[in-house]
């Protein structure tokens, strides 16, 4: 009997050994399909990544196939990494049915959520654009939805929509500043161009127009590397692809240089759109990544993501050829296939 019994145990460790090595992935492959540790497609669209203490959470667009076909309900998931490799997948942070009575019929629309831990209140404060149909105009509501929770995996309670600084609001993203100051990018068609605006003390509401960058730009992100503010956005090409591009300033009030082309145009971002610049300051060196989307409309739960290490320097930011990359969180050192293999 206790021959069987050990015999089982040894069988299920051997297992579970097994699978935890099979999951394990050492490398990200921009554009191919991004396995969480259950094995299944990363479904966290248009989405935004933050570090609280040792872990990373990555929020997005919840769009698997059975809850992508379902447009009255909206869900954000959450993902928890140690090693922004390999993720698990923490479940939907929030799930939402028609939030404003102003939104005209079932049907509406959530996107590129993004979530700021607030240190001062503890809360974490989830941003999403939230849009549908108002007075029988499309992407008529141009709103944002705030919603809060305790934990960074939620449940998030749904607390309003607004217009920030009273504007209409499309594409939203987010930044956060070196002395923890939080800011909202939003795109806002009737001004053509996008606003960076600073969120209030506790984060659940838009204070104050820092910059109003006259560009029209969606997929707003922005990173603060070695004293200069970097912008990059996406032409507003719908779901298609395009040349990103990037503007310099010395301040997040501007004056913000002119834009250039953040890859090879013709690549058109290596068919991608933007959706952040993530900062990764290991002790060795700091690693800007470009995180971006490639949407496939038609099947939105088969969208890729391309994330790439970019070369950053005096006011240029470059997306190198898309190639699977390892990063160590620890150093900030970033490496490819080729190098690993040595
Ligand atoms: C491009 C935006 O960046 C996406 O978030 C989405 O709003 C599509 N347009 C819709 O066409």
């Amino acid at each position: 009997m206790l021959k069987i019994f050990k015999l089982i145990l040894y069988t299920t460790a051997t297992l579970l050994v097994f699978n935890t090595l099979a999951q394990k992935q050492l490398v990200i492959n921009p554009g191919e399909k991004w396995a969480d540790m259950d094995g299944n497609h990363i479904q966290a669209h248009g989405g935004g990544v933050i570090k609280i203490g040792k872990t990373y959470y990555w929020y997005g667009e919840q769009r698997s196939k059975e809850f992508d076909i379902d447009t009255v309900h909206h869900y954000v998931s959450c993902y928890a990494s140690k090693d922004l490799i390999n993720w698990k997948f923490k479940g939907n942070a929030i799930k939402l049915a028609r939030p404003d009575t102003a939104l005209e019929g079932k049907h509406w629309v959530l996107e590129r959520p993004k979530v700021y831990y607030n240190k001062k209140t503890k809360k974490y404060v989830m941003y999403m654009h939230i849009d549908g149909v108002v007075k029988g105009k499309r992407y008529g509501f141009a709103s944002v939805g705030v919603a809060i929770s305790n934990k960074p995996e939620g449940p998030f309670k749904y607390l309003n929509a607004f217009r920030p600084l009273g504007k209409e609001s499309r594409d939203i993203g987010q930044f956060i500043d070196d002395d923890g100051s939080a800011y909202l990018i939003f795109e806002s068609r009737p001004s053509k161009g996008f606003y960076i605006a600073k969120l209030s003390d506790d984060f659940l509401t838009v204070e104050k127009e820092v910059s109003f960058i006259q560009a029209p730009l969606e997929g707003g992100a922005i990173v603060h590397y070695k004293g200069l503010y970097y912008v990059i956005g996406s032409a507003l090409t719908s779901w298609a692809p395009n040349p990103n591009k990037v503007a310099t300033a010395t301040s997040l009030a501007g004056p913000w240089s002119t834009f250039s082309d953040i890859a090879p145009p013709e690549t058109n971002t290596y068919s991608s759109q933007s959706t952040m610049l993530l900062k990764v300051e290991g002790k060795k060196q700091t690693t800007v990544l470009y995180m971006g989307d490639r949407w496939k409309p038609s099947a939105q739960w088969d969208s890729r993501y391309l994330w790439m290490p970019v070369e950053i320097q005096e006011g240029k930011v470059w997306i190198p050829k898309p190639k699977p990359w390892h990063i160590n969180v620890k150093t900030g050192e970033v490496r490819y296939i080729e190098q690993i293999n040595k």
